[in-house]
């Protein structure tokens, strides 16, 4: 008997050190394939007398269903453990954060514009858009700004080629101003108009970037007067910068399209830039020669118009002194805006 119990026994402690189906397969053959181990005494009982083989006949048996039962809870075992490895494989952390689309936020110079269409919505201002690509004639011809005038190299333009086969190229508007004529030669006085957009000129330091932006503003009516141009930009400053602890400046200055024309400089009264004067915009009563250019007599229709940086007015608004990093796009200068 006791050569039955060994067997049991080693095949029990093969089957469970077999860590794959496969070794534990081979185990098996060992024991009970056809040259296996208790397969041979099987095939020895036909020597034995009847009796003996009864009782060997059984005892055998024994130890082949005790080697069976051994190998079946192996295989389960095996099997069971090939299930959670492959269930912790493939598991879902599910308190992982899921793969939401990141929310952007409003960039500071646009919330200017927003804030500059509201303060002038609000006194009933109309707002218009036009193209960045724009004509030589309305960008500077329009404005009493003819070909070969010296007042053209006050800005430094960027010129696209046309497509067309001319050779000829077309400016990328170094201003907004091209918006006056084109809002006042479709619409009839009076005219209450900004135009808030993009900008372009071959100019880049900590100030100046070649794409910036302005918002032009635009009042014609039968008797719309400097002290209107006062007026209305010194109390939008005021609402801008959400304080009456500032002064504003107009500075006699030149621009082909106003007389007389100014430059527009403020400077707070209180806090840490107190009594520092910067420029802002440029502005003045519309020439009668653009005023005519609107399709309007100028006998009759008289206005002011503005043009001021989006840039300047946010920088000041925060207090940031380099412009550059508007256009960077570093996410920790921009966060700031939107928490
Ligand atoms: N277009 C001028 C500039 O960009 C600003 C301006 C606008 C001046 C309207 C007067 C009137 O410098």
């Amino acid at each position: 008997m006791d050569d039955l119990v060994q067997i049991v026994e080693s095949a029990k402690a093969d089957f469970a050190v077999a860590e794959q189906p496969a070794a534990l397969e081979d185990a098996k053959a060992r024991y009970l394939g056809k040259s296996g181990s208790l397969t041979a005494l099987m095939r020895g009982l036909g020597a034995l007398s009847p009796e003996e083989k009864r009782t060997r006949g059984q005892a055998i048996n024994r130890a082949k269903a005790e080697v069976e039962a051994a190998l079946n809870a192996r295989r389960e075992a095996l099997a069971e453990m090939a299930m959670q490895k492959k269930l912790a494989a493939e598991a879902i952390d599910v308190s992982l954060p899921g793969r939401t689309l990141a929310r952007g936020g409003v960039h500071p110079v646009i919330r200017t514009w927003m804030r500059i269409e509201e303060i002038f919505g609000s006194i009933g201002f109309d707002v218009a858009d036009g193209p960045e690509i724009e004509s030589d004639w309305f960008s500077f011809t329009a404005l009493n700004n003819p070909p070969n005038h010296p007042a053209r190299s006050m800005q430094d333009t960027f010129y696209v080629d046309r497509c067309d086969g001319t050779g000829m190229q077309l400016p990328l508007r170094p201003h907004t101003s091209p918006m006056q004529v084109r809002y006042a030669q479709t619409h009839q006085p009076p005219i209450k108009v900004i135009a808030p957009g993009r900008t372009y000129r071959v100019d880049s330091d900590a100030t100046h970037s070649p794409m910036f932006h302005q918002v032009e503003g635009l009042w014609i009516d039968e008797n719309i007067s400097f002290s209107d141009l006062k007026g209305v930009y010194t109390d939008f400053l005021r609402r801008f910068f959400e304080t009456d602890d500032l002064k504003v400046r107009f500075r006699p200055s030149y621009f082909p399209f106003t007389e007389p024309s100014v430059e527009v400089d403020m400077a707070f009264t209180t806090g840490p830039k107190k009594g520092r004067w910067l420029e802002i915009s440029g502005a003045g009563e519309v020439h009668p020669n653009v005023v005519r250019n609107y399709g309007l007599d100028p006998e009759k229709y008289i206005g002011f118009a503005f043009g001021s940086g989006l840039e300047r007015l946010t920088m000041l608004r925060y207090g940031i002194d380099d412009l550059r990093l508007f256009f960077e796009g570093d996410l920790r200068f921009l966060r700031q805006f939107n928490e």
